[in-house]
């Protein structure tokens, strides 16, 4: 997707060799017209397939699934990140391991909002690890639903979620793909 390689290219910053800053369109200021163009571009790539929900996680996952849900004419949830304690038996939840925090991150959907009916397309704004992404299956998994694919916006293909998640072969649709974010520069 040209349009989000050049806002990448041009306010991108990079903060290490693995963490490329987004914060002036995508991650804290956000761009609702790029936003719409991302969400047109997932509800165009997966136009062949039936979707009843839009799955993410919060909280930057929120705007790339609101656009895409509006594109689709379907509702739109967003797990919720709850600490293990305060968990109760209405929701599905999700395991996360966060790299950043070194710790076990839980993500929780209600039962109501997601049913055995479901055909659920799952995005993101980055995939890295995916963490994210395999929490986010497990919800969808222990409510009987089907996944129709995963849609993110930014993959880092120079790390392994792209990889696992092809493994299992579930269908990935990526907008951009960064392969290096070495010497300070982003490569895609
Ligand atoms: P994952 O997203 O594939 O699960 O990988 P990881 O566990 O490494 O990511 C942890 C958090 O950092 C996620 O956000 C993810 O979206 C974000 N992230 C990963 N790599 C980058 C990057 O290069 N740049 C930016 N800007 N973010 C990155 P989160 O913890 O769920 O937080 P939130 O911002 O969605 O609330």
């Amino acid at each position: 997707m040209d349009e989000l390689k050049q806002r990448i290219l041009s306010e991108g910053q990079v903060l290490s060799d693995s963490i490329l800053k987004v914060d002036s369109f995508l991650n804290h200021q956000i761009d609702p017209t790029l936003m719409h163009h991302i969400g047109q571009e997932f509800a165009r790539r997966f136009s062949n397939e039936e979707i009843t929900k839009v799955l993410t996680v919060e909280s930057s996952g929120i705007a790339v699934a609101l656009m895409t849900g509006l594109a689709l004419k379907t509702p739109v949830i967003f797990a919720k990140k709850k600490k293990a304690t305060t968990m109760d038996k209405d929701v599905y939840v999700g395991k996360i391991y966060s790299f950043t925090r070194r710790e076990d991150v839980y993500i929780a959907v209600a039962k109501r909002y997601l049913s055995s009916e479901d055909k659920v397309l799952i995005v993101d704004d980055f995939l890295a690890t995916g963490e994210a992404a395999q929490g986010m299956l497990q919800i969808v998994e222990q409510a009987g639903a089907k996944v129709v694919g995963v849609g993110i916006a930014i993959e880092k293909a120079f790390q392994k979620g792209g990889e696992i998640l092809r493994e299992k072969g579930i269908r990935l649709e990526t907008l951009v793909q960064v392969t290096n974010l070495s010497h300070g520069q982003v490569e895609l």
